[in-house]
Parts: structure tokens; sequence; C-alpha cells
């Protein structure tokens, strides 16, 4: 995805330039690229009048900040004690097998992005996969490769 940043630049107005919006110009910046690229955060510093440690600080802290391009669409695979027993391994070397991925990265065609959580705290609904915030519970491999081509579906077709 190309980087424009005057996009950047009519984010940081609508917030004043205000150093307090820091993680609420990085959030937008983030819904927008779906990762916080390099120059973005230099513009940010700059525009902000920051120094350029203290954006990337900010950046790297929050779990929710990437700084490696992400799909599309999120998938998180719950690794915690509940969901590892019920069988998450197995579900995740599935959901790989079904992206080509390993855990960490993206799709080629930039549609999904495969990340690890431990523990979503709802254990008894064990192994959770989760796509941009949807739980699907009680997983099993077999059950996997329905779970994108139902998403996929259900997304490209409200966005094509
Ligand atoms: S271990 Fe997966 S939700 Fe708790």
């Amino acid at each position: 995805m190309e980087i424009d940043l005057k996009k950047v630049d009519v984010i940081v107005d609508q917030y004043g330039c205000n150093r307090d919006s820091l993680i609420s110009i990085l959030q937008d910046i983030q819904a927008g690229y779906h990762y916080l690229p390099e120059e973005v955060i230099r513009q940010v510093a700059r525009r902000l009048d920051l120094p350029l440690i203290q954006v990337y600080g900010v950046a790297t802290f929050f779990k929710a900040f990437s700084l490696k391009p992400r799909g599309k669409h999120l998938v998180h695979v719950c690794l915690g004690t509940a969901c590892h027993v019920r069988g998450a391994p197995a579900v995740l070397d599935e959901v790989k097998r079904q992206l080509g991925v390993e855990t960490g990265d993206t799709t080629k065609d930039m549609k999904f992005t495969l990340e690890t959580v431990n523990c979503l705290g709802a254990c008894a609904l064990g192994p959770i996969v989760v796509v941009d915030g949807n739980y699907q519970g009680k997983m099993r491999p077999g059950k996997v490769k329905g779970v994108f081509k139902q998403y996929r579906g259900a997304i490209e077709g409200k966005q094509a």
C-alpha cells in the first residue's frame, strides 16, 4: 500500500497536533494501513514535535500496534493452557496450513495476518480462533477451513 503522508497530516490536524493524542493518532493511522510504516512514525514525530524514540516507544509498547505490514483481517489463535489442552496446537497447525503462513506472518495477498494469544478469558469455549474480533469457539482442525471459507465469503461479499 502506498504511503500518503498527507493523510497522516489530516489525522494529526484532526487532533490539533496534540501530543496527548499520540495513541489515538497512531490508532487511526493503523486502522488505515493495518500497521505503522516507518515514514508515518517519522511524520507523526515531526508533526507533534516529539522525539522519534518516544513515538517508537508507544508504537512498540502496545500490542495493538504493529511495525510490520499486517493483513486486512487479523486471525488470533488462543494458545493459553485451557485451549492448549483442548487441542489448540492442532487447530493452529491447520490454520497455518489453510493460510500458508507461520505465526506472526501475513498472507502474500495481504488478506490475513496470523498471531497467537495466551488466554482470552473465555476458556470454556476453547479452543478459540478469533477473526477480526469475532470469536469462533470449540474449534477443531476439521472446522478451520469452513471458518475461512465462510469468513472470506461474508467479508468479500460486503466489501466487493
Ligand atoms: S486459554 Fe484460551 S481462552 Fe483461556
